[in-house]
């Protein structure tokens, strides 16, 4: 029996689930176990796929293994970068994947198109080595995809993932249908306060990535969050999930393990609840404090304008 469902609601009237499964890294063979314990044993309702993540199909495999009613979950996926100018197509293929009639959430993954080669590439690289960017195709035009997709009834919501304010701030003023979350990497290492305010004053919710450190989860070992799981008998993922649930970001860790999938779920619910607003103002300083770090860095050349991204190697331009 799933358990109650703490739930954010979008800017388009729907509740979307604040704990998602993460599938990023998720082995063939593992994933799907994984995503039928979450939704068959561990109370999620919700889990977070891409096709850039290779593993879909095993992904719906466990959707069905579940037993779990198709309309009780919420299932995100994500468009790849070599896809930009087929939407509809790239869709399709993820629906297949999946094995599902219609996604609840559609996201372009990255705000960067990539030009398609013969190959099939998944990242066409430029004889320089670089990413090969389509500096004339116009992210906008990818969202008019987006939005025709919705209109049709193939996906409920749609939203962005890995967009800075700068680049919202030209995208927005040329949809029709604003996107309802922006994915980011969110953690007590990279808080992102501003964009999360501007988002917040756009009406579109914030979802975290990588809400431990990603691989290997480096976050738990933080002296303040370490501190802050004693005080309240938590442990320290519990500390890291629910600081965010707390401030209604919606968080995606990932794990292929029974006891931590579990445990993920109900820490998080419970750790909202139990932090303080100092201990959360504390979390809230680290980054501030020297420990500023962000853990998913791909090498794109392109200025993406977020505050501490790297500096890439070669500036090409994005069109919006
Ligand atoms: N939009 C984007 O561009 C983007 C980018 C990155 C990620 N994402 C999404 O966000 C999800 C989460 O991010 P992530 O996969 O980078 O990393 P994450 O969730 O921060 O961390 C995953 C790592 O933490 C371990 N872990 C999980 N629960 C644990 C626990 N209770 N105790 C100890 N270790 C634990 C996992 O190990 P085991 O699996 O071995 O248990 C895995 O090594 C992804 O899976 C993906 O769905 C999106």
């Amino acid at each position: 029996m799933a358990a109650p469902q703490k739930t954010v609601k979008l800017n388009n009237g729907l509740e979307m689930p604040v704990v998602g499964l993460g599938t990023w890294k998720s082995e063939p063979g593992e994933v799907s176990k994984a995503v039928e314990y979450a939704l068959k044993d561990a109370g999620y309702r919700h889990i977070d796929c891409a096709f850039g993540y290779g593993n879909e199909k095993e992904v719906g495999e466990g959707i069905k293994a579940s037993g779990v009613p198709r309309e009780q979950i919420w299932i995100t996926s994500k468009l790849w970068s070599t896809y930009h100018q087929k939407v509809e197509e790239a869709l399709d293929i993820t629906l297949k994947n999946l094995d599902v009639e219609y996604l609840d959430l559609f996201l372009m993954h990255w705000p960067v198109p990539l030009r398609p080669n013969e190959k099939g590439d998944m990242i066409p690289l430029r004889p320089d080595g670089s990413r090969d960017v389509d500096e004339e195709w116009k992210i906008s035009d990818t969202w008019k995809q987006f939005e025709d997709l919705q209109k049709k009834g193939k996906v409920r919501s749609i939203g962005v993932s890995n967009m800075s304010q700068k680049t919202l701030e030209q995208f927005l003023p040329k949809v029709s249908i604003k996107p309802v979350v922006d994915q980011l990497e969110i953690h007590v290492y990279n808080p992102q306060h501003e964009l999360l305010s501007y988002l917040r004053q756009e009406g579109i919710v914030a979802q975290a990535y990588s809400p431990l450190g990603s691989t290997g989860s480096p976050l738990m070992t933080d002296e303040a969050v370490v501190q802050a799981a004693k005080a309240h008998g938590l442990q320290p993922v519990d500390v890291l999930l629910g600081y965010l649930v707390a401030k209604d970001i919606v968080c995606l860790p990932k794990s292929v393990t029974p006891k931590r999938i579990e445990s993920n779920y109900t820490g998080a619910i419970s750790a909202a609840s139990k932090l303080t607003p100092e201990d959360i103002a504390k979390l809230d300083g680290l980054a501030a404090a020297g420990k500023q770090k962000r853990f998913v860095t791909p090498p794109w050349p392109v200025d993406l304008s977020f505050a501490d991204w790297p500096t890439p190697p070669t500036v090409y331009s994005v069109s919006i």
